[in-house]
C-alpha cells in the first residue's frame, strides 16, 4: 500500500462508503418490526448491529482520533458487546430504527470531516489511516453478521443477487503437495492488518497434502449417506454430544424431502447443489468428515502456507494470487453473490501451489485454537482479539462470499466456537505427506 496521504485518504473514504452502502441495503430491505425482532437467539436484532456500528465509529474516530467529547455517552453500554450477550439485546433500550439511522448518519458526517483534515501519520492509530481502515472493517464484519441474521430469518426472500460466473476450467488434481520448509506467517507490513495478524514470523511446516478445493456438498453427502452422523468413531466427544442432543443429521438449513436433499438459502428452498462447497457446518462436523475420509483438517499454519507462500520468490504474498487487491475474477467476495461458487472455480485466484478458492466462497475451519502469534501486542483494544485467546475458539480462514475485500487477506484470522454453524463456514481437508523412502 502507498504512503501518499491523498491516496490513503481516498482509500479510507471509499472503504467507509462501501461499508455504509452495504449496511443500508441490509437494513432497508425489511420492515421496521423485522429490524427490531430477534430472528435467532444467536444473533442481535439488526437495529442493534446498526447503532453498534455507529457507536464504534463514534468511539474510535470521533472521540479517539478526533479528540472530541462523546455525542451519546448514555448509549455506550447498550452497544457494548461485552456487557450484553446477543440473546439479551432485544430487551435493551435500543434506539428505534429512525433514531439509529439518524445517529449513524450524524457520526459519519462528522467522521468524514475529520478524515478530510486528518494527518494520516504520527502514531499507530493514525499511521496509514489505520483507525479508519479498522472501522471500515468493523462495519463490514457486522454486515456479514447481518447477512447471517438474514439467512436465519423466516419469511419470503428480500435479498437477491446474480449467481457467481462459471469459471471452472476442467479437471483438477484432488490434492496438492506442500513440501516441508519454513515460511513467513502473519504480517508486520500490511497497514490495515488487525492486531491478531501481527507480527510476521517464521514457521517451519512439515510436508503435507491439502485439498485443491473446499469439500463439496456432494462429497459431504457421501459422509451422510455412509451413516456418518450415526457413528461415534468419527466424532470428537463434544461433537457427538451436540449431534445427539439436537438430533443433527445434516448441515444447518438442509432438509430431506421425498428422497431429495433441499436447503433454505435467504428465503428460497432449493435442491442442494452437489458441486458447491458445503456451507453451515460446525467445526465438529468438519472434523468428523475429515476423520471419516481418512484425513484431517489443516492447521492454521498449513492453511496460510498453502494460500500465500511463493516458493520461487521465497516470500509470502498478500493474497493467494499475488499482491494485487482482489478483483471479481479472482475471488467470490463482498456479497456480490449470495452463495459460494462451485468447487474448482476462480482459476485466476489460485495460489502459487495451485490451491483454489482459498479466499472467498466459504470460511474454512482449521484444526487450530485461536492463539496469539509470538510477539503479539493488543491494539488498539484488548477486546478485539486478546480476550478470546486460549478460549474454546477454533480459527477459520479465507473469508466467505459475505466478506468484503477490506476485511479479507491472506493473513486475516477469524474465530468461533466449534459448535457454531449459522456462520458461512465450510472446510477443506489435509493429510501428512508420507516420509520419503530412504
Ligand atoms: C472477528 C468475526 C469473530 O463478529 O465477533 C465485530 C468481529 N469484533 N465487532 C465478531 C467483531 C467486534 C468478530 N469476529
Ligand atoms: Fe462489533
Amino acid at each position: 500500500m502507498t504512503d501518499d496521504p491523498e491516496t490513503l485518504r481516498a482509500r479510507a473514504a471509499d472503504a467507509l462508503l462501501a461499508a455504509r452502502a452495504r449496511t443500508e441495503l441490509l437494513t432497508s430491505c425489511v420492515e421496521e418490526d423485522d429490524l427490531t425482532a430477534q430472528h435467532s437467539p444467536l444473533m442481535s436484532p439488526l437495529v442493534w448491529d446498526l447503532a453498534h456500528i455507529g457507536n464504534q465509529e463514534e468511539l474510535w474516530l470521533w472521540r479517539a482520533v478526533g479528540g472530541h467529547d462523546p455525542l451519546r455517552p448514555e448509549i455506550d453500554s447498550v452497544y457494548d458487546a461485552f456487557q450484553h450477550p446477543r440473546a439479551e439485546r432485544p430487551s435493551l433500550p435500543l434506539l428505534a430504527p429512525t433514531e439509529a439511522r439518524g445517529y449513524v448518519a450524524d457520526v459519519r458526517g462528522r467522521v468524514l470531516d475529520i478524515l478530510e483534515r486528518a494527518e494520516l501519520r504520527g502514531g499507530p492509530l493514525l499511521d496509514s489511516g489505520f483507525a479508519f481502515g479498522m472501522i471500515a472493517q468493523h462495519e463490514q464484519q457486522h454486515d456479514e453478521t447481518m447477512l447471517i441474521t438474514h439467512q436465519l430469518r423466516r419469511g419470503p426472500a428480500v435479498l437477491t443477487a446474480p449467481d457467481p460466473p462459471v469459471t471452472s476450467d476442467g479437471v483438477l488434481p484432488h490434492e496438492v503437495l506442500i513440501p516441508a520448509g519454513a515460511f513467513t506467517m502473519g504480517t508486520s507490513a500490511e497497514p490495515w492488518a488487525l492486531d491478531n495478524e501481527r507480527p510476521a514470523h517464521r514457521r517451519l511446516v512439515p510436508a503435507f497434502l491439502i485439498d485443491t478445493t473446499p469439500v463439496s456438498n456432494g462429497a459431504y453427502l457421501n459422509f451422510i449417506e455412509d451413516g456418518g452422523y450415526h457413528d461415534p468413531r468419527w466424532w470428537a466427544a463434544e461433537g457427538w454430544d451436540q449431534i445427539r442432543r439436537h438430533g443433527l443429521q445434516a448441515p444447518l438449513f438442509w432438509r430431506r424431502e421425498g428422497g431429495r436433499w433441499l436447503r433454505r438459502r435467504f428465503g428460497v428452498i432449493e435442491p442442494v447443489p452437489l458441486d458447491e462447497p458445503v456451507l453451515h457446518v460446525s467445526w465438529y462436523e468438519a472434523d468428523a468428515y475429515a476423520r471419516w475420509a481418512g484425513r484431517r483438517l489443516p492447521s492454521e499454519a498449513e492453511w496460510e502456507k498453502a494460500a500465500r507462500h511463493d516458493p520461487i520468490a521465497g516470500r509470502s504474498l498478500r493474497y493467494p494470487w499475488g499482491d494485487q487487491d482482489p478483483t471479481p475474477d479472482r475471488a467470490n467476495l463482498g456479497q456480490r453473490h449470495l452463495r459460494p461458487a462451485p468447487v474448482g472455480s476462480y482459476p485466476e485466484g489460485e495460489s502459487r501451489y495451485g490451491v483454489r478458492q482459498m479466499l472467498g466462497d466459504v470460511w474454512e475451519w482449521t484444526s487450530s485454537d485461536f492463539l496469539p502469534y509470538p510477539g503479539f501486542r493488543a491494539f488498539p483494544y484488548r477486546e478485539y482479539s486478546e480476550v478470546f485467546f486460549g478460549g474454546p475458539y477454533k480459527v477459520l480462514r479465507g473469508g466467505s462470499f459475505a466478506v468484503d475485500p477490506v476485511a479479507c487477506r491472506g493473513t486475516f484470522r477469524n474465530w468461533d466456537l466449534p459448535v457454531r454453524r449459522q456462520i458461512f463456514s465450510g472446510f477443506r481437508t489435509a493429510r501428512d505427506a508420507e516420509p520419503e523412502a530412504s
